[in-house]
């Protein structure tokens, strides 16, 4: 075990890779593997600068993503600011220039992620030191941001009212294995059309297999062939998945910004932000499944449930579920993270397709144990909230600010030197 830092020492250490991945418009995850601006991952970037004191570089990651939205609200996963071989797929695989409607300016995927930067907007909003610059920010955001979970009330509405997926990428957890079943009945680009960088720098066994990456392209061909029409992507999508995990955020995002529009005095817009709350609440507790006693994903298109209990279903904790409901996803959080204490595992350890250094299928992520430990500081569990801060300390302090960790051993894995898992130390491990 390395020795324990000081508080400041962790603080500069995660300060030094903030500053490392910042590109003129915006925060990049990781230099190498993900060189552009991705949607959720803002969030976290976010209050990462915001705990080093850096208000408007904090506000500014926000407006960056923010006016990348689309006209119909849409918030794509990635905006491509500068160009960069490092990744794969780039904007001439996605080809949204022509979509209906046009995108502005920059380019941009046309599949979006989970609504983070909201929540995050509405932290900033709360903690911003400087009253005048936090109303004036805030006041300008809020239209594109309630425009944001409008769109998904609207676009993503599936048959439980909880958030449609349309490709696993949109979920943010790539190849959990909830998304196995319904992945596997999406067509397969062909081979040649892959030019994979990810496993040049991170080993192949910590990565999706190529299979998923052909079956990822080949919704991304069937998403382009329909021209980016984000109003009708649930539609004609082959893959459409209600997400707990999607879902629970954007509950929360919705509950948020009802909180910032009355602070704002837009009782109109928090009226009905309030009705979108519900939607969304409705959704999430409609996938409760009695059987796995957790919130389960929901494949439209085959129209069951799918897949093992998982971090997405533990989300719950994040959008402050049901009391009962939250009671047992802790209890289960608690389960996953021992032993040996490195965190929440992202799937069930005992179930089928876990696999504790692939990806979404097992390791410990920051983000999650973050999400887990602030659910479960609000439904009345600090001392799960504590354990998780305690045990996510350890583990950056030992090994750094990985992409994920080893839940054997804490070891670091994926990428490395990673904003978001930065970004968490500063503002919710070690605040000074
Ligand atoms: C990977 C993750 C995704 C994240 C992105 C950038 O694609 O699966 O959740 O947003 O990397 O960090």
């Amino acid at each position: 075990m390395a020795e324990d830092p000081s508080d400041r020492e962790l603080r500069a250490t995660a300060a030094a890779v903030l500053v490392a991945n910042r590109r003129a418009h915006a925060t990049v995850p990781a230099p190498g593997l993900y060189p552009y601006q991705w949607c959720w991952d803002t969030g976290p970037i976010a209050l990462g600068w915001a705990a080093l004191g850096e208000w408007d570089q904090a506000w500014a990651e926000l407006r960056s993503l923010l006016s990348a939205q689309w006209p119909t609200g849409f918030v794509p996963h990635i905006v491509f600011w500068e160009p960069d071989d490092g990744y794969f797929p780039g904007p001439a695989v996605w080809g949204t220039g022509g979509g209906a409607p046009p995108p502005p300016a920059p380019q941009t995927t046309g599949i979006t992620q989970p609504p983070l930067p909201v929540s995050a907007a509405a932290a900033l909003f709360a903690a911003d030191p400087d009253r005048l610059r936090a109303r004036r920010e805030l006041g300008a955001l809020l239209p594109s941001l309630s425009a944001w979970v409008e769109w998904l009330c609207r676009a993503r509405r599936g048959p439980h009212g909880a958030v449609v997926a349309v490709h696993p990428w949109e979920t943010g957890m790539d190849n959990s294995p909830a998304w196995d079943e319904p992945l596997a009945e999406t067509p397969l680009a062909t081979n040649d059309v892959l030019e994979r960088r990810d496993t040049s720098t991170v080993s192949a066994a910590q990565r999706p297999t190529s299979v998923e990456y052909q079956h990822y392209l080949g919704i991304v061909g069937v998403l382009r062939s329909h021209g980016w029409d984000t109003e009708h992507q649930a539609e004609v999508s082959p893959f459409a998945v209600e997400d707990p995990g999607f879902t629970a955020i954007a509950v929360r995002a919705a509950d948020d910004l009802v909180e910032v529009a009355r602070a704002l005095d837009d009782t109109e817009r928090a009226d009905r932000l309030v009705a979108r709350a519900e939607q969304l609440r409705a959704g999430l507790e409609a996938l409760w499944d009695e059987e796995l006693q957790t919130y389960r994903a929901y494949d439209v298109r085959a129209g069951r449930p799918v897949g093992p209990a998982t971090a997405g279903g533990l989300a719950g904790l994040w959008a402050g579920c049901r009391p009962d409901r939250a009671a047992v996803l802790a209890a289960r959080a608690r389960a996953w993270a021992q032993p040996p204490g490195v965190g929440v595992t992202t799937s069930d350890p005992g179930a089928d397709g876990f696999d504790p250094v692939r990806y979404w299928r097992g390791p410990v992520w920051v983000l999650v144990n973050w999400l887990v430990a602030e659910g479960a500081r609000r439904s009345g569990d600090p001392g799960l909230a504590e354990h998780l801060r305690a045990t996510t300390r350890a583990l950056v302090a030992d090994a750094g600010f990985s992409e994920y960790y080893d839940p054997r051993d804490g070891t670091g894995i994926g990428g490395s030197g990673f904003s978001w898992s930065a970004a968490l130390t500063l503002w919710w491990i070690a605040r000074g």
